[in-house]
């Protein structure tokens, strides 16, 4: 016999809420079909002719019932919208102790960094019972980040970040897909998501070739692309200094604030004169071009250790 799969596997905190919903929706839809269908039936034979020279009788008015079918319509959808609302909300807002992992799609593969360093190609190892947040960009055109089994599926669009979250449930080997056409080989642009138990996870972290993480990748390009020479730690460069400043609120010339988060540093350094910070000059190249997505991703996960880590110590000065 063949299995078919209407709904896939339960993988994630998100999955029954989801199903839980969907199954309410086709309730419903199944309900209200065979209402239809059964009412015309049963007057197409109740209320037909039934003779050559019958003439209709046509009833006028009906308050109770047009209030009737105005109510409870309108109860049903708005049960499905605070559902469905509920539902979009939280999974538009990932913990604070999530797993950050970078997702960079292009024309016709995933691309996926851990914070340590650790890098993977249409594959996506995670541990079990941790929720897990993306954030996503692309190299080239929209593409859609989907889990079927974690019911979660993200645009990833270039030029931003987009973030998508989800905690999963069950240990097991899950379909990646990209759900957004994106050219020829877009039906090849899939994968797997490895769910693991924390100790496997954690053995599969350690082994094969450990690079840098990427907050010390992003800090040697720091010095290579010469930001250093401007973005000095001790304020005394041209340009802020960018110690703690991620999370901050930065005032901008102009009298505007802006919160500095991953989509703020992106910007300023691919168009640093988007926003210039108040007593500051625009002096500051862009990078677009130099630096890869990947990079970008780098370089904001470098500063972003500088804020939750203490300062170097200056280097020392010859008296
Ligand atoms: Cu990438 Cu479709």
């Amino acid at each position: 016999m063949f299995k078919i799969p209407f709904i896939p596997e339960q993988a994630s905190t998100f999955a029954p809420n989801v199903d839980h919903l969907l199954y309410f929706l086709l309730a419903i839809a199944v309900f209200f079909t065979l209402l239809i269908f059964g009412a015309i039936f049963y007057f197409a034979v109740r209320y037909r002719r039934r003779s050559e020279r019958e003439l209709p009788h046509v009833p006028h008015g009906g308050m109770a019932l047009e209030i009737l079918w105005t109510v409870i319509p309108f109860g049903l959808t708005m049960v499905m919208f605070t559902w469905g609302a509920d539902i979009f909300v939280r999974e538009s807002r990932p913990p604070q102790d999530a797993m950050q992992i970078y997702v960079v799609g292009k024309q016709w593969m995933w691309k996926l960094e851990h914070m340590e360093g650790k890098r993977e190609i249409n594959e996506l190892h995670i541990p079990v019972g941790r929720p897990i947040k993306l954030t996503m960009t692309s190299e080239d055109v929209i593409h859609s980040f989907f889990v079927p089994a974690f019911r979660t599926k993200q645009d990833v669009v270039p030029g931003k970040y987009s973030m998508s979250w989800f905690q999963p449930t069950k240990v097991g080997k899950y379909h990646l897909f990209c759900a957004e056409y994106c050219g020829t080989n877009h039906s090849h642009m899939i994968g797997w998501v490895y769910v693991m138990e924390p100790a496997d996870y954690a053995n599969w972290l350690r082994g094969g070739p450990t690079g840098n993480s990427l907050a010390e990748e992003g800090g040697k390009l720091f010095q290579d692309l010469a930001c250093s020479n401007c973005h000095k730690s001790d304020n005394s460069g041209r340009c802020p200094s960018l110690m703690g400043v991620y999370g901050s609120t930065v005032k901008l010339s102009g009298g505007a604030t802006v919160k500095a988060d991953e989509a703020y540093l992106r910007e300023s350094i691919l168009q640093p004169n988007a926003k210039i910070v108040s007593g500051y000059q625009p002096v500051m190249p862009t990078f677009q071009g130099l630096v890869t997505e990947e990079g970008v991703l780098q370089l904001v996960e470098y500063i972003k250790s500088l804020g939750v880590q203490p300062p170097a110590p200056p280097p020392e000065v010859a008296r």
